[in-house]
């Protein structure tokens, strides 16, 4: 644990030394270490529920309720994943074991505090184990080490309420003005891991630090949590720009149309028969302070599709190539149905499995992804078990573009005339094969972006 002394200087009274060399008083002091919480730090009741904040924070809630965050613990594929596979997991497999109590960590931070671990299954849960709530996010003081991981926030829970505000005059609480509310590293405690083998298993704050948007402080909260006119309490006052709590990811569509965009060009005008045919596809992710996709990558689904459509109507599908860094053996880059995440079947208790459909997905089209690999070398879900989170990814990066070159072996029997190319990105949570085998459902396909070009077949 990282608990080395910070020093704090006031800059007032360094300003009044450096400048008039009067100051006889004490310039520096030992700050408080931040600590990380700890399990078993505070009961449930420590903190209040999201349901009393609603009273007066209205739209506040009614917005953060719909978001995935606020249910972090008990949506289907959270239940599904923590008890059916990773709990499972730790009697199995020494090496994870300390996710039992570190996916709750984030998930439900509260019955991490409490140390309800594991915590009781969705509906049974206190409401506040459901979830990330109010209470508990401005309960954070900073977080303990040097950079935002793995849960390492701090709290301080109680009648202050912490945010970014230093003229907030609230009802009921208190309020202090902290400025971890206004950058990302408060977000970044809960949205960058390593796994219990050191690998990166997500690196959203990472990813942003690096990016413009970094550079001209655009942070998470710009697009997650934008300013709108209104008031942030019922009893507040007029405010030209309130935290408007939407917190919107993977589940909307909103959020993923248009988060990249796409460009089609063909390399002639005219298409033979029987001849190769080449065209470009350009990708911008033009809207996501981070890759697309970011987050859970291992699980996360992004793809190209293209397509002709010939003067007669029929449809011809143009298969993407092998990108580079990758191989036939593995196609990383490519969508294929061979059997993968050989893994689950261990952790399930199933005998002899097999595996199940790598993506579930039409065969032989472009995909953008970060690929996981487990102690075995072969490709996982679970991040947890990941030893190798750098063999392949080619995810899109914010505000770069990316070209994407296909070459079509043009049957020689097209119909003449004008064929229409569609270029289509779409955008998936999770593979449908690993959704059905934990029996949760169908899984959406979002649309985040389309562009055709016409051209001319002799
Ligand atoms: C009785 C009404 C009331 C209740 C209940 C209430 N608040 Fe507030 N709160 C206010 C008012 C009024 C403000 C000031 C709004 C302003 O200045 O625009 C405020 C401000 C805040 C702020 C802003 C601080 C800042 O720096 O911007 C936060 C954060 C906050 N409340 C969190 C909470 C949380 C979390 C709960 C539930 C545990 C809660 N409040 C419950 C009335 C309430
Ligand atoms: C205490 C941990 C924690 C903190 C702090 C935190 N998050 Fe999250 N966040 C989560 C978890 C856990 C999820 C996953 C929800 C799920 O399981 O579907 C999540 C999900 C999200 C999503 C995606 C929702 C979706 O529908 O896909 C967004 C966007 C998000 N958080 C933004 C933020 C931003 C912005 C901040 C900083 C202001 C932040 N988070 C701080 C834990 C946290
Ligand atoms: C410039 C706007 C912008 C900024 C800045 C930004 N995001 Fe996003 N975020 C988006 C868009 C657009 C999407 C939807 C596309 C996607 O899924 O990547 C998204 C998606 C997400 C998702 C869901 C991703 C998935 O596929 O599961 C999470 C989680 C998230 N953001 C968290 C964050 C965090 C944390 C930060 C800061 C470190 C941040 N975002 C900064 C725009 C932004
Ligand atoms: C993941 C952390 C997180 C969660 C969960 C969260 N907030 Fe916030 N909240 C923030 C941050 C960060 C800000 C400051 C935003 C800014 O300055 O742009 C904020 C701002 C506020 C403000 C001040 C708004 C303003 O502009 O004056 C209020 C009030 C507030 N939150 C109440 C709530 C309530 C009520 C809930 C639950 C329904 C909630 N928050 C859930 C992180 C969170
Ligand atoms: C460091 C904090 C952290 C830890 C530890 C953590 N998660 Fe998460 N988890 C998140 C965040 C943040 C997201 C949202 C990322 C996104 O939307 O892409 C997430 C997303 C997920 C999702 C996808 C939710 C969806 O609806 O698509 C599942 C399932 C999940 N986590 C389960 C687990 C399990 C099981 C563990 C333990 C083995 C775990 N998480 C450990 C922070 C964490």
């Amino acid at each position: 644990m990282n608990n080395r002394m910070r020093w704090y200087c006031n800059p007032l009274l360094l300003a009044g030394v450096l400048g008039l060399g009067a100051y006889g008083g004490r310039l520096c002091f030992p700050e408080e270490p931040v600590q990380k919480a700890q399990k078993g730090l505070h009961p449930y009741e420590a903190y209040e529920a999201s349901e009393r904040c609603a009273l007066c924070h209205k739209q506040i809630s009614l917005q953060y309720q719909q978001s995935a965050m606020a249910k972090a613990q008990v949506l289907p594929w959270d239940q599904a994943e923590y008890f059916q596979l990773a709990v499972p997991h730790t009697k199995i497999e020494a090496k994870v074991a300390p996710v039992e109590a570190g996916c709750i960590n984030c998930h439900a931070p509260q019955a991490f505090l409490a140390g309800d671990i594991p915590p009781p299954k969705a509906g049974a849960a206190d409401p506040k184990a459901d979830g990330v709530s109010c209470d508990m996010c401005h309960s954070i003081i900073g977080f303990e080490g040097d950079v935002p991981v793995n849960g390492n926030f701090a709290v301080k829970p109680g009648k202050v309420k912490f945010g970014s505000r230093k003229d907030a005059k609230a009802v009921g609480h208190e309020t202090q003005y902290s400025s971890f509310f206004k950058g990302s590293k408060l977000c970044g405690t809960c949205h960058d891991e390593t796994s219990p083998y050191g690998a990166w298993v997500k690196e959203t704050y990472r990813e942003w630090s690096r990016t413009p948007y970094a550079a001209a402080n655009v942070y998470c909260l710009s697009c997650h949590v934008p300013p709108a006119p209104g008031k942030a309490a019922v009893t507040g006052i007029e405010r030209t720009d309130v935290a408007q709590h939407i917190f919107q990811g993977a589940y909307s569509q909103a959020m993923l149309n248009g988060a990249a965009t796409l460009y089609i060009y063909p390399l002639s005008k005219e298409i033979r028969a029987g001849k190769p045919f080449d065209i470009s596809v350009v990708i911008t992710n033009s809207r996501a302070g981070h890759r697309i996709p970011t987050g859970s990558t291992e699980e996360r689904q992004l793809w190209l599709r293209l397509e002709v459509r010939d003067a007669n109507g029929k449809i011809h599908h143009i298969p993407a190539g092998i990108a580079p860094g990758d191989t036939p053996e593995n196609s990383y880059s490519v969508t294929v149905n061979k059997p993968a995440y050989r893994d689950l079947g261990t952790m399930m208790g199933i005998k002899d499995f097999k595996g199940i459909a790598r993506d579930s997905l039409p065969e032989g089209d472009r995909l953008f992804r970060k690929v996981f690999l487990n102690p075995n070398g072969e490709e996982t879900i679970a991040q947890w078990y990941t030893v190798n989170s750098e063999a392949f990814d080619n995810r899109l990066k914010p505000l770069e573009a990316v070209t994407e070159q296909y070459v079509w072996n043009v049957p020689g029997d097209i119909a003449k005339g004008n064929a229409t190319i569609t270029a289509t990105l779409n955008y998936r949570r999770l593979p449908q094969s690993v959704a059905d085998l934990v029996n949760i459902g169908k899984v959406p396909i979002l649309h985040v972006a389309a562009d055709q070009a016409v051209v001319e077949v002799k």
